[in-house]
């Protein structure tokens, strides 16, 4: 081919997502208010498994959630289903991201607690489909990742607002090689999705008496989309009369982090999605590692809770299933109470979460049979969120120095 035809291709691809994506502001500006769960009877949890380890610590958190709102469910208010087949197995078998019974299933619930799925990779064996992860955000249009990481002693308790459904996640699939040495892939940032992050960072900083909200992109360099997206937030922050602001960029934020200097003065963080899928693994290491932050994945209609880690098929590989932290998705298992309506379970559960993972530490889970196993550690924070005493045994900890 000349390259006057590559690039005509190219062209007719490029204007096809434009296409799409230009339904989607269409949709985005069409968008409904936000669901009201109280006059949900019953709210229906879906739990769905997934891949790898997910099974197992997907078992350990249903164990624990079920019991911890066992008098919602006798009194008709929450119902718990179980979902299967979103595996990696089934997906390949149909060749499908989401299978379409597992959708209408997830469709038939307000919220869903997911374990980890596997996301296929060139050349790991799998077809090349596209994240589950990804897929259900786009699919429910969960437009906000909320990461909480906390660590109450340093005085660290951060909240990001990753956006979840554009930036090079919008259409990552559909990259072109234009020529076989020139490949091209799309970032996708709108008004309308911009806006709705960060609208829901600075409305959650104000109804958690948070004083700040920072934005944090590379708008120096990456002008147009992330300019966009600072743009946004500056319209948006003047909406919020009481909340500062201000703008970082992600190279240095990646260092502030990590500085003790600085730490404390981060509350409300905000950020285009790829920036924050790496920032929240880092901020998450802070904490303890990958497997002890949740995340909620949130839009108007639909909300899944899950880890923020994968299915760790090595861990699976090598016979040590049984050893994987279920920490992660408890945490997410407790954003998910505290989403819909159950605030002070959810609270418990993550004050029960910080006690057994961070201070008291009784039970250490290594991963391997050198440290516990999921469901003794499960035991363990069990006996803890029952302890009548949990609050105050989670003060003095934090109180000690
Ligand atoms: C996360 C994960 C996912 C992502 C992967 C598994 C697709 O890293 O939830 O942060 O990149 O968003
Ligand atoms: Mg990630």
């Amino acid at each position: 081919m000349t390259n006057r035809q590559v690039i005509e291709a190219a062209k007719a691809h490029f204007g096809t997502v434009l296409e799409q994506q230009l339904e989607r502001v269409e949709r985005l500006k069409q968008e409904g208010d936000w669901i009201d769960y109280s006059s949900a009877k019953p709210i229906i949890i879906g739990m769905i498994g997934g891949d790898g380890i997910g099974p197992t610590i997907s078992a350990e958190t249903q164990r624990i959630i079920e019991y911890l709102l066992r008098a919602e469910v006798d009194a008709g208010r929450v119902e718990f289903r179980v979902i299967d087949g979103l595996t990696i197995e089934n997906r390949a078998a149909l060749m499908k991201t989401i299978p379409d019974d597992v959708l209408a299933a997830i469709k038939d619930c307000h919220v869903t607690l997911k374990g980890p799925t596997h996301t296929p990779e060139k050349g790991d064996g799998w077809p090349n489909i596209e994240s589950a992860n990804v897929s259900m955000r786009k699919e429910l249009d969960l437009f906000a990742n909320v990461r909480p990481v906390r660590l109450p002693k340093e005085g660290i308790d951060w909240t990001f607002f990753r956006e979840n459904t554009e930036d090079l996640y919008a259409v990552g699939s559909q990259g072109i090689n234009v020529t076989e040495d020139l490949g091209v892939d799309f970032r996708i940032i709108t008004t309308q999705g911009s806006e709705r992050i960060i609208d829901a960072a600075f409305s959650h900083a104000q109804r958690t008496g948070k004083t700040k909200v920072t934005v944090v992109t590379k708008a120096n360099i990456v002008k147009t989309t992330d300019g966009k997206f600072l743009d946004v937030a500056r319209k948006v922050s003047e909406r919020y009369p009481g909340i500062d602001w201000d703008g970082w960029y992600i190279d240095l934020m990646t260092a502030a982090l990590i500085n003790p200097a600085r730490q404390k003065q981060f509350e409300v963080l905000v950020l285009p999605n790829l920036y924050g899928d790496i920032l929240t693994d880092e901020a998450a290491q802070i904490q303890g590692g990958v497997g002890t932050a949740g995340s909620a994945n949130i839009g108007k209609r639909y909300a899944m809770f899950e880890a923020i880690h994968g299915s760790a098929p090595r861990m699976v590989q090598e016979g040590r299933a049984q050893y994987a932290d279920p920490s992660s998705l408890l945490r997410a298992g407790a954003m998910m109470m505290e989403h819909i309506g159950f605030e002070d379970t959810g609270g418990k559960l993550h004050k029960a979460l910080d006690i057994c993972g961070q201070y008291e530490k009784k039970i250490v889970m290594t991963g391997r049979s050198t440290g516990a196993t999921s469901k003794e550690f499960g035991d363990y924070l069990m006996s803890t969120v029952e302890d009548p005493n949990v609050e105050s045994r989670w003060q003095e900890y934090v109180d000690a120095t």
